[in-house]
């Protein structure tokens, strides 16, 4: 089975995929690639970079997301990634932020084919590991591909063999970041059609993909899927992924089994001293469409809250839920 196959991927998402996330979503899937939030080149060298980098070795494959256009640092920074065990290096090319343009880096180096090349010679040059970008389809108004093309052709060249593309553009102005996750038309076709001019590349789509379906229909055009805010909200969605894209074998496993796979590690993160609602506050759309899905998250909501609250609490909060929701019926998906 493959160590690291974007058949499947998590997406970056600021406050959302930190370690307590990835951690509970390897518990679903054992092979979708997680990738970690953004984090700046400033914050790296100038920060906690253990605090920044740390990660669960249960988590592989698992890519750190960076954010940044100075080749030395860029490089620099992907070497720390590697020292840690990161498995992949992805640049973000497609923040519409204006903190994040204002510091260029982001989706406005779409206008910096040039830069991104630069970083990905730089940083290939310093890791064995994969370097990988993850962009848009272009930026504000203009439809045309020559942005993406060019994007592709040159980190190509130097040495990028993986595009993660958001298959919408970033509307630099006028839109906010939330708005830019929305509002710009999702063309996926745009993807597929780079899909088939740069054949001996692996494309990964990303963008308002719901469900398993989409990504059968997808995985037809291109070598991967990657979903964000769906996976998040509704992590069971991931549950048959292993079996259907990554050839594993075995039952898909229970809510509860999950759960009671998870109640080692908060019992673990709360003698550390990390607050029960770090974790729980990843996990409130576990059983999403199921009977009782609305008491589970008002309970672990309430329940995370009170002083003294651990793996006990969850495992109440899950008994009581359980009930509602026998075992056998699991969601299809
Ligand atoms: C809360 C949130 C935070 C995000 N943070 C990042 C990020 O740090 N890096 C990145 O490349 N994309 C980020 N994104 C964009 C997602 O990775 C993804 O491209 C986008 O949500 C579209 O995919 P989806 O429709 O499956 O959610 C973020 C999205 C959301 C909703």
């Amino acid at each position: 089975m493959p160590g690291l196959s974007h058949r499947i991927c998590v997406a970056p998402m600021m406050e959302c995929t930190d370690r307590h996330q990835r951690y509970f979503m390897r518990l679903i899937t054992r092979y979708a690639v997680l990738y970690t939030e953004m984090i700046t080149v400033a914050a790296l060298l100038n920060g906690d970079r253990g605090r920044l980098l740390r990660f669960d070795r249960s988590e592989h494959p698992v890519a750190l997301q960076l954010g940044g256009s100075d080749h030395v640092n860029m490089a620099s920074c992907a070497r720390l990634g590697e020292d840690f065990g990161y498995d992949e290096i992805n640049i973000n090319v497609g923040c519409p932020s204006p903190r994040v343009s204002a510091g260029r880096f982001g989706a406005c180096l779409l206008y910096e084919p040039e830069t991104i090349a630069e970083c990905v010679a730089a940083m290939c040059g310093a890791v064995d590991i994969p370097v990988t970008v993850k962009t848009r389809i272009g930026l504000d108004r203009d439809e045309s591909a020559t942005r993406l093309y060019e994007l592709v052709g040159l980190a190509g060249q130097a040495g990028c063999t993986t595009f993660i593309v958001h298959a919408r553009n970033a509307w630099l102005d006028g839109l906010s970041p939330k708005q830019n996750r929305d509002v710009p038309p999702l063309r996926y076709e745009a993807v597929h059609a780079l899909k088939r001019d740069f054949p001996q590349l692996e494309i990964v789509i990303n963008g308002g993909i719901r469900d398993m379906r989409d990504v059968r229909g997808h995985l037809h055009h291109c070598d991967g899927a990657m979903l964000g805010r769906e996976a998040y909200a509704n992590p069971y969605l991931l549950i048959d992924v292993d079996r259907e894209f990554y050839g594993a074998d075995g039952e898909p496993q229970t809510r509860a089994a999950i759960l009671r796979r998870l109640l080692p590690y908060v019992e673990r993160q709360i003698a550390e001293g990390v607050p029960l609602s770090a974790i729980t506050r990843h996990i409130l759309g576990l059983y999403r469409g199921r009977p009782g899905a609305r008491v589970w998250r008002r309970k672990v909501c309430e329940g995370s809250r009170v002083p003294g609250a651990g793996a006990a609490t969850l495992r109440e909060i899950a008994s009581l839920v359980e009930e509602w929701t026998p075992p056998a019926r699991r969601v299809s998906v």
